[in-house]
């Protein structure tokens, strides 16, 4: 349908949306009460279609991985970096014309008293607090030190598609080297801050320079953990690039692998290197993969997806010793491995903030507007401990969106605009063609509500705590998934209910 020839108001139910197109590109039209709003179809995170989500105040949600676009200028809250194009709109005689094309406008100086930030850790939250800065305005200075040596990287898809082989390494950096100096963002990359005087907010890096800021963000993330028993040293991890291409080098077509741990990481690798045509064997403590923190039905879900797929379980058991082209299990088998991965867990890198005297617990600690315990340093992403509205429980996650969300609303803060962190934690983790979409906190849940059906790959998982549903998990309910998560974060628990209830 061709927007700028008009289309009629009533065909737009209130609320509603309507797609079309204008510009030879696909809009979305929405309608909230007498106004219409028109923006691109598409997500910029991964092209998700907007039409499929939901509109929630003046935002319109991606229904595969929650990015949230503003209504009114389109910009776009994590994981989405880019905003979606909006068009004006014009209503005559009962019909509505999409009309021009808006440019997006320059962000306004703003003033503030910080004049340079410091940002250590150059991942997802890192790199969202730098261009929430310059998107609001900012003209200081804003340096991000990172450990690793490449950009800021898509780091989900380590162990998705670019591990699979469907995705090539061009796909990987969330942004070139080029968008960093265009938007005078000093990147050091390769390079550890050591030390931290958080008196002074000087950091000392691993080469002994020193750089001293008004504002620090910490988003130095988290890394994994690795295996003692003897031999173990040759074990993969997965956590950057270069991990994931290293197993990449192993992964040769007919070579046998073992995977450490039904972690949602080790199971992703199992899917990615079965892709590649290897044999796969996952061997855990765990008597059903996933078991903990999703709940046995996913799990035994889980487990039986994979094993269509090929792949072999030894669960219930660990492994003793490493030795030669063979993994020793505690139960004493032997098996076969040209290359062993290990996907057993991660540790925060609170390193730096322990020299630095601030408050760590499990991470460092953050008051809901993610400043630290020293004034003026913040935290965010995988590192931070911080306080969970939902739950009402001070809680880590270690999920993408809730990082990038994190470094956008402490960029704010640090910049001075009070903004409390109320996102709902979300994450997403994808097997074969089915993606698990987890809206929430369960931990410590005492009940489990399954709703759907796990053949017809439409199910719904909800935890509760007592009587309170502290979080979701969906397979093909990706609508059912926003709403809940919009639910959330209004506190209202009689809605969750609702959407829960309506799933059959
Ligand atoms: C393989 C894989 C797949 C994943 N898949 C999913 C998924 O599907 N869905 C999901 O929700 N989440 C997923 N995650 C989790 C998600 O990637 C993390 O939650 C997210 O990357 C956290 O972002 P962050 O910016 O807090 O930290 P990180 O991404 O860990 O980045 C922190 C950076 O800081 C650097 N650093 C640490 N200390 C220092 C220092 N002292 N000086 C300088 N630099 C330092 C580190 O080297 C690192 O580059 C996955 C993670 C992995 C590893
Ligand atoms: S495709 Fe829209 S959030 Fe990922």
């Amino acid at each position: 349908m061709d927007l700028k020839s008009g289309v009629a108001l009533h065909e737009i139910a209130d609320g509603g949306m309507l797609t079309g197109e204008a510009d030879g590109e696909n809009v979305v039209l929405v309608r909230r009460g007498g106004e219409i709003f028109a923006v691109g179809a598409e997500c910029t995170h991964y092209h998700g279609p907007l039409a499929d989500g939901i509109v929630a105040g003046d935002t319109i949600r991606c229904p595969w991985h929650h990015a949230c676009f503003d209504l009114r200028t389109g910009a776009a809250t994590a994981p989405a970096l880019n905003p979606i194009p909006v068009w004006d709109v014009e209503q005559r005689d009962g019909r509505v014309f999409v009309t021009t094309k808006r440019e997006i406008p320059l962000a306004a100086p703003m003033q503030t008293n910080v004049k340079s930030v410091g940002i250590v850790g150059a991942g997802v939250a890192g790199n969202a607090a730098a261009e929430m800065m310059r998107r609001e305005g900012f003209a200081g200075g804003i340096t991000i030190i990172g450990a690793e040596e490449t950009v800021p990287i898509d780091r989900p898809n380590l162990s998705k598609e670019y591990l699979a082989g469907s995705a090539p390494e061009e796909w990987m950096p969330l942004r070139d080297a080029d968008f960093y100096r265009a938007q005078n963002i000093e990147l050091i990359t390769g390079r550890r801050a050591m030390l931290l005087d958080a008196t002074t907010k000087t950091l000392t890096l691993d080469d002994r320079s020193t750089r001293t800021f008004d504002a620090i963000l910490l988003a130095t993330g988290s890394e994994p953990v690795r295996l003692s028993p003897p031999g173990a040293g040759r074990v993969h991890v997965l956590r950057t690039l270069r991990d994931s291409r290293a197993i990449i080098a192993d992964a040769a077509k007919g070579k046998r692998a073992v995977v450490l741990g039904a972690s949602f990481i080790g199971l992703e690798v199992a899917a990615s290197l079965r892709a590649r045509e290897v044999e796969v064997t996952v061997v855990a403590p765990d008597a059903i993969p996933l078991a903990k923190t999703m709940g046995v039905e996913i799990g035994a879900f889980i487990r039986r997806l994979h094993e269509e797929h090929g792949v072999r379980f030894r669960l219930g058991t660990t492994v003793a010793t490493f030795e030669g082209d063979r993994v020793i299990l505690a139960t004493g088998e032997p098996l076969l491995a040209d290359f062993i991965v290990a996907g057993v867990g991660v540790r925060p890198n609170t390193q730096l903030a322990q020299i630095g005297g601030l408050a760590v617990d499990h991470g460092i600690i953050v008051d809901e507007f993610l400043q630290t315990s020293a004034p003026g340093i913040y935290a965010a992403g995988d590192v931070a401990h911080y306080p969970d509205r939902f739950s009402g429980k001070n809680v880590r996650v270690e999920h993408w969106v809730a990082a990038g969300r994190q470094g956008q609303t402490a960029a704010l803060n640090i910049l001075g605009r009070r903004t409390p962190h109320t996102a709902a934690p979300f994450f997403w983790s994808a097997h074969y063609d089915v993606t698990i979409n987890y809206t929430g906190n369960a931990a410590g849940y005492d009940g489990v509500e399954v709703r759907g059906s796990f053949d017809d790959r439409r199910a719904l998982v909800a935890y509760r705590s007592g009587a309170r549903v502290t979080a979701v998990a969906t397979i093909g309910l990706d609508r059912e998934s926003l709403l809940i998560e919009r639910a959330m974060e209004d506190g209202d628990q009689q809605a969750v209910d609702r959407i829960v209830a309506s799933i059959t």
